[in-house]
């Protein structure tokens, strides 16, 4: 029944939104936009647009994008120090995995980026989550990226940094079958890693961060995957699974995961979606600029709805856009080297 009324309050959000949802040159402002959105930012070049700090910040603040996920191995903390301090932004910070190998290598190298980097930024910022690895499950990495949360999490309780939660990033690589959300289930090459990350994340009560890209599943199988399922403009169910009903690929997604961690008996961890994103260009008429915009207009919209999903009617999600600028997946970007809007999405300009 909750099931159902979460399904029902999406639906009718929809529907109400969906004058400014269909027509691209109506504008996302900033006070539509709710606290649980963030943004991925990638500092590809140091002197180029994205390593333009104070602009960056700007755009986040009158964008109304209030949390920033940026990666250790790009970090110059001293500058987003000082152009980030004030601005009341929320930084999720992403050790990148060639870092997770080293970190699991070295305690001294972690205790060394924990006193130079870390400490600094969260005097500045509110650092909420640490999320060790990106998708580096299934992979050589694997048995590494437990060893860095658990070291982090000693350091941070050692500097009072308990509020910070140590979690990691992973992909829809460590499922396998997830179409139809029920049988959602870890891979064998993942199962036992995400058993143990789940307790760690059980006990700390952190929350899984999960990367979710239905643009790949529409692109991997344009056949059996609805356009609309994926652009999450659906305006019906499209997808009955048992007593739950699904309208769009996002939700199903999610709550694919949320059914392989019930199976593993982990069904208190939470979710936060790291990465959700539609690249504008590069695969034929999958990509255009109006399928990318109304898949991250209706992404933001749907975060800020703070609706659950089916499988979790009372947890709203909470994800972070991919991303600020194009970098090395490219054509996911928001803004060009000018900070314009690179088609039309945000109201907000500069
Ligand atoms: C979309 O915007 C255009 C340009 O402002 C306008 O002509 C059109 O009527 C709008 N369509 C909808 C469905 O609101
Ligand atoms: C950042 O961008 C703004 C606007 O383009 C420009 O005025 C400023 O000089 C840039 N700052 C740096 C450090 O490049
Ligand atoms: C994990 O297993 C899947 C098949 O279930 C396979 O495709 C993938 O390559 C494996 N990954 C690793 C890193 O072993
Ligand atoms: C960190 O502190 C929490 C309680 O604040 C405790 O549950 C946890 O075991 C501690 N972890 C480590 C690695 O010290
Ligand atoms: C969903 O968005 C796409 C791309 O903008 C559009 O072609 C399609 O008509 C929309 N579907 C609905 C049901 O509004
Ligand atoms: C892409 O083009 C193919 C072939 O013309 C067509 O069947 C399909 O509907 C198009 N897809 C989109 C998203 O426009």
């Amino acid at each position: 029944m909750a099931g159902r009324l979460g399904l029902l309050a999406w639906v009718i959000f929809i529907l109400s939104a969906s004058a400014i949802v269909n027509n691209n040159s109506v504008l996302l402002q900033a006070a539509a936009l709710s606290n649980d959105i963030g943004a991925n930012y990638h500092i590809h070049d140091s002197t180029g647009a994205s390593g333009n700090f104070s602009k960056v910040f700007e755009i986040l603040v009158k964008c109304g994008i209030r949390n920033l996920r940026v990666f250790s191995d790009e970090i110059n903390a001293p500058y987003l120090d000082y152009y980030g301090a004030s601005t009341g932004i929320a930084l999720t910070v992403s050790i990148s995995n060639s870092d997770v190998q080293r970190f699991a290598a070295s305690f001294e190298d972690l205790t060394k980026w924990h006193q130079d980097v870390l400490y600094s930024l969260h005097i500045t910022f509110d650092v909420k989550y640490i999320t060790v690895g990106n998708e580096a499950i299934p992979g050589p990495s694997t048995d590494d990226v437990l060893t860095v949360m658990k070291s982090l999490q000693l350091l941070n309780n050692y500097s009072s940094f308990g509020d910070i939660k140590v979690t990691t990033s992973v992909g829809s690589s460590v499922l396998g079958d997830w179409y139809l959300p029920s049988s959602g289930e870890f891979k064998p090459n993942a199962s036992r890693a995400m058993t143990d990350i789940l307790g760690f994340l059980s006990a700390s009560q952190a929350p899984l961060m999960i990367n979710v890209y239905p643009y790949y599943a529409y692109a991997a199988d344009p056949a059996n995957v609805p356009l609309d399922y994926a652009l999450l403009n659906a305006t019906y169910p499209m997808v009955h699974d048992g007593s739950l009903e699904y309208s769009n690929l996002f939700d199903a997604m999610v709550d694919s995961f949320y059914s392989a961690m019930e199976k593993v008996d982990y069904s208190d961890v939470s979710i936060v979606v790291s990465e959700s994103g539609w690249p504008r260009d590069g695969n034929y008429n999958f990509t255009t600029p109006e399928l990318a915009a109304t898949y991250n207009r209706n992404f933001l919209l749907r975060i800020s709805s703070k609706v659950g999903t089916p499988k979790r009617p009372d947890a709203s999600v909470k994800g972070y856009i991919y991303e600020l600028f194009d970098g090395k997946s490219p054509h996911f970007g928001l803004f060009d080297k000018t900070f314009e809007p690179i088609y039309p999405l945000f109201q907000c300009s500069f």
